[in-house]
């Protein structure tokens, strides 16, 4: 589907590989729409797990690519930064689970990557950080953003500002990553996650992801309205009925996803 970014189904789930290993799997804008893409097949096909990880025992994703970014001007680099932001903010919404399977390096935009999905679980050898400060310039693909969300004001503002780089038992820490594996186990337990995911309620689980989003953009009251707005949609559902029931009658759900 890509030079650069593969496409996989395991099971129910689908594996997307960034596969640019030479340049530590930098986001240029073959990457970026490539990702897209690998996503939107994903919709397309109904997946409901995705694990999204990169080529090479060195790097998720070192960032994005520099070289195609020294020469850009103030308005490139601005639409480069929207054409980022919007790519990531379609993964954050995917209808599905998305899990970063995060071994070496996850550098600046590939910090980003990774925070836009819904869990990371980390590799041993995983490394985090925005170093955009390094070269002179902010992380400009949600970094900001998500940062302060995932790890609070006062983590964000240090990584930010020192460009120091996290490694996994920090991250676990900080609640960067949710877990931490032995090198070259993160796709393995992803799977083994989404696999869990897969036997709950469909709908729950894309309202609770939703409802859990919602925090991200705006107030804590229309958060709160929106939670108790798909809490209520989920009593409309077969789902629901069977889910209770089920537990009622001390016996396993069988979910429609409906
Ligand atoms: N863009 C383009 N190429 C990159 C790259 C990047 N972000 N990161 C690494 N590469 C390339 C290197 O240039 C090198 O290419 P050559 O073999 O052709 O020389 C190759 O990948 C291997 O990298 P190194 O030789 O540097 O490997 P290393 O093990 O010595 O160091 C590293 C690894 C610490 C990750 C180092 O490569 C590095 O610091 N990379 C840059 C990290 C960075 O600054 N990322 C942020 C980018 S800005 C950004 O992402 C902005 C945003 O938010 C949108």
């Amino acid at each position: 589907m890509s030079d650069v970014v593969q496409y996989e189904l395991v099971g129910g789930a689908a594996i997307i590989t960034i596969d640019r290993p030479k340049a530590l799997n930098a986001l240029n804008a073959a990457v970026l729409s490539g990702l897209d893409a690998a996503f939107a097949r994903a919709r397309a096909e109904g997946v409901r797990g995705v694990v999204l990880t990169g080529a090479g025992p060195k790097a998720f994703v070192a960032g994005a690519d520099i070289v195609a970014m020294k020469d850009l001007s103030a308005e490139e680099a601005q639409a480069f930064s929207a054409q980022g932001q919007q790519v990531f903010n379609r993964i954050a919404d995917y209808p599905g689970v998305v899990i970063a399977a995060v071994g070496g390096f996850a550098l600046g935009g590939g910090m980003e990557l990774a925070m836009a999905c819904d869990l990371i679980i980390a590799a041993a050898n995983a490394r985090f950080g925005q170093p955009e400060v390094n070269l002179g310039v902010i992380p400009g693909f949600g970094g900001t953003q998500r940062l302060v969300r995932l790890v609070g004001l006062q983590r964000a503002r240090e990584l930010v500002y020192t460009a120091r780089m996290v490694k996994a038992p920090e991250a676990l820490a900080l609640g960067i990553a949710l877990e931490v594996v032995d090198q070259g186990e993160a796709v393995d337990r992803a799977l083994a996650l989404l696999g869990t995911i897969s036997e709950k309620g469909p709908l729950a689980v894309a309202y609770g992801k939703q409802a859990v989003n919602s925090h991200l953009d705006g107030t804590l009251a229309q958060g709160l309205a929106m939670e108790a707005r798909l809490f209520g949609q989920c009593f409309a559902s077969a789902d629901q009925t069977e889910g209770m029931n089920a537990f009622l009658e001390k016996r396993a759900p069988e979910f429609q996803g409906a």
